[in-house]
């Protein structure tokens, strides 16, 4: 079976064959529910999305379809067993998924449309969970009544708390199996409160239920009397959506496109993230700071006096000021804040390892910057909640970071607005999401470094020289030829009477980075500091060589990003692995292959060979001198 969460048909609704009009219109005015259940593995959470399903009477055709045609093959009717097939089929769907994403199912009321994203409950899935709370309006916290708050419980709670979903229910189910306790029900609900209270939880909402009974689901219980409190479809049904939450706080929408059909209309696309707004309002538009005022807000279905939270529209300002893709537009007299470095916790969602120093690209609102983890502050213990010493973070690991983007972001606290708050990281090599971020605050010292400029320039310091400044990286297995190369490459410059310094990969690991050793992050940060350094010395008019091994191509590529066009020279020293093995200088391959040296290049830590260098010397065909002239060669060519 499987299930769809687009185009749903409506099959148990008598109204849709009778008045198709007044079907739609009942449907299109209800507002929409997301929320989110977890727990842990055997907690019941199949058993109970089928009871909501089912007691709703809002399944899909093809879902009842296929109910009936299972029902036929055993021979069975009557409800009971269909839910029970519906239970089993969720499972057995979720099982199969399991490994793949979230699976979004939808059912509605007379009142309301639902969305529920349906997670597996085990600890590996932890992205799941969050990329299925990270739009939830409110989360279902399922325990089993015999088990009590189990180290799952405590870890999805931990992680809904800290996406900001604030309407929780605690879901104590099971109560069938506990003789509908009001004693084993009152003891959990301590047990999570204290808990609760541990992890900055503001509130939840208690409820005693049966998903395979139906108590407490849709009716109150008649096997519990003691319970005075609201059902769980009744409180979803009734619980704010976050769109209504919002919209008191100050205007904010971050700009999606620039709608400009013709030249006299210039408009401003995108979804209201707080707020509301009305022609004449001032706004300002960050992070320039330029003001104005609203002079319409335009939609499909034509002016509007008035716009909130969760709208999508387009505005059109009184003044032609600056404003694109990415700008934030908020109320002139209340902003929101715009910096470059923030402290922010972030969840890890990728095979590769955090690398703190390795430019990533940072999705938040509607634009995409490019950022760095400029500090690992610490890992939680989403099981025990202790705080760990961390300079890195594996799949679904938590923590806390310091990170850094390359221009100033217009934002606000997470927990004070997600929209503005919440952020991807993408990997700038393949894509792919590695980790989703919510920010905390902006560290001051942002704010109080500027930029100061100087009057000798580097082009004053490089004509002086009578050279053009440049970095010409060498990069290649150990023992590959790179420091003999640019030995070689140096002397002759330094003949030429050019201005040179030769930075060593072995000589810079005694001084300034005698803290770095080998693993991936220690190798990112050793070529992160190189890269600086040989730009300040770029800066000084000195055409600069570097031999480092620098194994990756995303800190290459971020040191060539730092220079300009033309003054960033890759040399790749193309020697194979068995021949600077069979060479090996200083008798580390032999070391490595013993296993005395662990993580050592080119035998257990990889090496990533550039797709686009300027040049390639092949150390097998050339010998050290021809290699070196043809590093001139390139040297003189670029100017
Ligand atoms: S890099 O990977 O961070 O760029 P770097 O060029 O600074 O490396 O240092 C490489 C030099 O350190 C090698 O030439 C070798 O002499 C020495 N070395 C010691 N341990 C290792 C190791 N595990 N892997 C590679 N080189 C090592």
């Amino acid at each position: 079976m499987t299930a769809h969460t687009q185009d749903p048909v409506y099959v148990t609704d008598a109204l849709i064959s009778q008045d198709i009009d007044a079907y739609l219109l009942k449907h299109q005015h209800k507002t929409m529910l997301r929320f989110i259940t977890c727990g842990s593995v055997d907690d019941g959470k199949s058993t109970l999305i089928g009871r909501l399903l089912y007691d709703s009477k809002m399944i899909f055709e093809d879902q009842l379809a296929s109910l009936e045609a299972d029902s036929k093959v055993s021979g069975t009717q009557g409800g009971e067993i269909d839910f029970a097939l519906l239970v089993d089929g969720l499972a057995a769907e979720r099982e199969q998924g399991i490994t793949i994403d979230v699976a979004y199912r939808f059912f509605a009321t007379d009142k309301r449309k639902f969305i529920v994203a349906d997670t597996p409950g085990h600890e590996q899935y932890t992205r799941n969970m969050v990329t299925g709370a990270s739009t939830a309006d409110l989360a279902v916290i399922l325990i089993d009544a015999r088990q009590g708050v189990l180290t799952q419980t405590r870890r999805h709670s931990y992680l809904v708390n800290l996406l900001g979903i604030k309407n929780i229910v605690l879901a104590v189910n099971k109560m069938d199996l506990v003789d509908y306790s009001a004693e084993r029900f009152y003891e959990i609900v301590s047990d999570y409160s204290h808990f609760a209270k541990q992890i900055g939880m503001d509130s939840f909402l208690p409820i005693p239920i049966s998903g395979l009974k139906g108590d407490n689901i849709v009716s109150r219980s008649p096997e519990m009397p003691w319970y005075q409190g609201p059902t769980l479809l009744g409180h979803l049904e009734e619980a704010p959506v976050s769109d209504t939450a919002m919209q008191d706080a100050p205007f904010r929408m971050a700009v999606q496109w620039v709608n400009r059909p013709h030249l006299d209309f210039r408009g401003f696309a995108g979804q209201i993230s707080a707020g509301a707004v009305h022609p004449g309002d001032p706004v300002r538009v960050l992070p320039s700071g330029k003001t104005t005022t609203v002079k319409s807000i335009v939609t499909f279905d034509g002016d509007l006096h008035q716009a909130v939270a969760g709208q999508s529209v387009t505005l059109t300002f009184a003044d032609e000021i600056d404003c694109s893709r990415g700008d934030v537009i908020v109320r002139a007299d209340a902003p929101c804040e715009v910096a470059d470095q923030f402290e922010a916790t972030l969840v890890w969602m990728a095979e590769q390892e955090m690398l703190p120093g390795r430019p990533y690209l940072l999705k938040i609102g509607t634009q995409t910057v490019s950022a760095t983890i400029t500090e690992p502050k610490y890992e939680v213990n989403v099981n025990t909640m202790e705080h760990l010493a961390s300079r890195t973070l594996g799949l679904n690991a938590i923590g806390v970071v310091n990170i850094s983007t390359d221009r100033p972001v217009p934002f606000e606290a997470y927990a004070d607005n997600p929209d503005l708050g919440g952020f991807i990281l993408i990997d700038r090599m393949t894509n792919a999401t590695i980790a989703a971020g919510m920010l905390h605050f902006a560290l001051r010292r942002s704010q109080n470094i500027h930029w100061q400029s100087t009057d000798i320039n580097r082009d004053a310091h490089a004509a002086q020289k009578n050279q053009r400044a440049k970095v010409v990286w060498f990069t290649g297995l150990s023992g590959s030829g790179k420091s003999t190369i640019a030995n070689i490459v140096e002397r002759k410059l330094h003949a030429m009477g050019k201005h040179t310094f030769l930075l060593d990969g072995d000589n810079v690991r005694h001084g300034l980075n005698r803290d770095l050793g080998f693993t991936d992050a220690d190798r990112v940060e050793n070529v992160r500091r190189v890269g600086e350094v040989a730009k300040l010395m770029t800066d000084a008019g000195l055409i600069v060589l570097t031999a480092f091994i620098s194994p990756f191509r995303s800190e290459r590529r971020m040191v060539r990003d730092m220079m300009a066009a033309g003054e960033f020279l890759e040399v790749y020293v193309d020697t194979p692995l068995d021949v600077a093995e069979a060479r090996d200088v200083k008798g580390l391959y032999k070391k490595a292959r013993s296993g005395q040296l662990k993580n050592f290049t080119g035998i257990d830590s990889p090496y990533e060979a550039p797709e686009q260098a300027e040049l390639v010397v092949n150390t097998v065909a050339l010998t050290a001198e021809e290699a070196a002239d043809r590093v001139i060669a390139a040297i003189l060519s670029q100017g």
